[in-house]
């Protein structure tokens, strides 16, 4: 109601309102292999276009005269009361999307003045520490990758938990980088390299392993990074090793199969994050059409969901198939590339007000009200 009351006074919105808008925005900002980096995905593309257009072919039943004035987005996740079921997914580089290089900084601003939970990534450029202080009140997640060393994620783990985070979000699809042609044609990664490794190169345990300081030898303590960070080996083994090592509310992030979820459950873990990492990683995976089973599987379990959102009606499709909140990627990503925390707390009202108004405009007054029998497939 804000920016049409200002539109009615002449004013522009800060920023464009679509995600196209947003796209096209961000990337004539971008140094172009960064955009690159960000906007591409795994092989030709077409598992992170599935993503949107799986949303595309879901459509939102509406029902008249049911009194949707009052609508009620909040939801409760590991005991927080959420003011929406939306969250910010890990982005590992939001330091390289942002002006000043605190691109963590600024969507854990953005979190805190939004109440929108933000997932932090292992691989931030601000130190974690620093991310949680400025997360506020708002609860914070951690999301590990996990690397070989597990003293090194041991360490993580606890650092994650002496910050004040809520959560982790183990990432399991990842394990290596996916095919991105974008990234080999360009050979993007130098740049990314100092974006990303500060929760590394401040950790005690990782300089641990160094022969000098990933101050004096940056060099070789980046090559030890590479080493320790991919974990091609990780089984069931290791994540009852991670279940036994915190009593946080543990994620997993990337689990697809049903078979998958339900072990999961059995190896108590608390909540199963459905994701194909927005097309990134492993091509031709599913996302959406996977959710119900998901749901199913997971038996109570709460279940987010990431990967193609893109809109306010998204997060109610995502919801009426039985996600319990929402995580957005590229979007906000694009928000802290135009206007930092201004900009990610742009993305996130607009994100929000059109969640809010298509849900009352259809007819539903509450989340408990998105059901799959609220969808139709069109
Ligand atoms: C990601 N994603 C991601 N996931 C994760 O678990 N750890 C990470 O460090 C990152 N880093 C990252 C960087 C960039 C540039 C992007 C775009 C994505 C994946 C992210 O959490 C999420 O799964 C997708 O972004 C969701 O898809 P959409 O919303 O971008 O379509």
């Amino acid at each position: 109601i804000g920016l049409y009351l200002a539109g009615l006074g002449g004013e522009l919105p800060a920023y464009p309102l679509t995600f196209a808008g947003l796209e096209a925005a961000a990337q004539a900002k971008m140094e172009h292999r960064l955009w690159d980096y960000v906007a591409g995905g795994a092989g030709d593309e077409h598992t992170q276009r599935a993503n949107v257009a799986a949303f595309e072919r879901w459509g939102i039943l509406p029902r008249m005269l049911s009194g949707a004035a009052e609508r009620d987005l909040s939801v409760e996740l590991f005991g927080h009361r959420l003011p929406a079921p939306v969250l910010m997914a890990p982005i590992g580089v939001l330091g390289v999307m942002t002006d000043d290089g605190h691109g963590d900084l600024a969507a854990a601003a953005a979190s805190a003045s939004s109440g929108i939970p933000m997932i932090a990534s292992t691989l931030m450029q601000d130190p974690l520490e620093e991310v949680a202080a400025a997360l506020g009140d708002t609860p914070g997640f951690f999301q590990l990758y996990t690397p070989n060393d597990r003293e090194v994620a041991e360490s993580l783990v606890r650092r994650a938990e002496a910050a004040g985070f809520r959560g982790i979000v183990v990432t399991l699809d990842t394990w290596t980088l996916g095919f991105r042609p974008r990234d080999l044609q360009h050979a993007t990664f130098p740049q990314l390299r100092g974006a990303c490794l500060a929760n590394y190169f401040s950790d005690p345990v990782f300089r641990s392993r160094l022969a000098a300081s990933p101050e004096d030898d940056p060099g070789a303590a980046t090559l030890h990074w590479a080493m320790t960070f991919g974990n091609p080996t990780l089984t069931w083994d290791d994540l009852a090793w991670l279940r036994d090592l915190t009593d946080l509310p543990l994620l997993l992030k990337g689990i697809g199969h049903p078979d998958d979820v339900r072990r999961a459950k059995d190896e108590g873990v608390d909540g199963i994050y459905c994701s194909n990492h927005g097309g990134r990683q492993a091509a031709s995976a599913p996302a959406l059409e996977l959710l119900p089973a998901v749901v199913d599987a997971a038996d109570g379990l709460p279940v987010l969901f990431d990967s193609g959102v893109r809109s306010g009606a998204d997060v109610i499709k995502a919801l009426a198939l039985g996600a319990t909140a929402v995580g957005i990627g590229r979007p906000y990503g694009y928000g802290a590339v135009l206007g930092g925390t201004a900009g990610i707390e742009f993305v996130l009202s607009c994100l929000l007000a059109e969640a809010d108004l298509t849900m009352g405009l259809n007819g539903y007054a509450g989340i408990a009200e998105l059901t799959r029998e609220v969808l139709l497939r069109c």
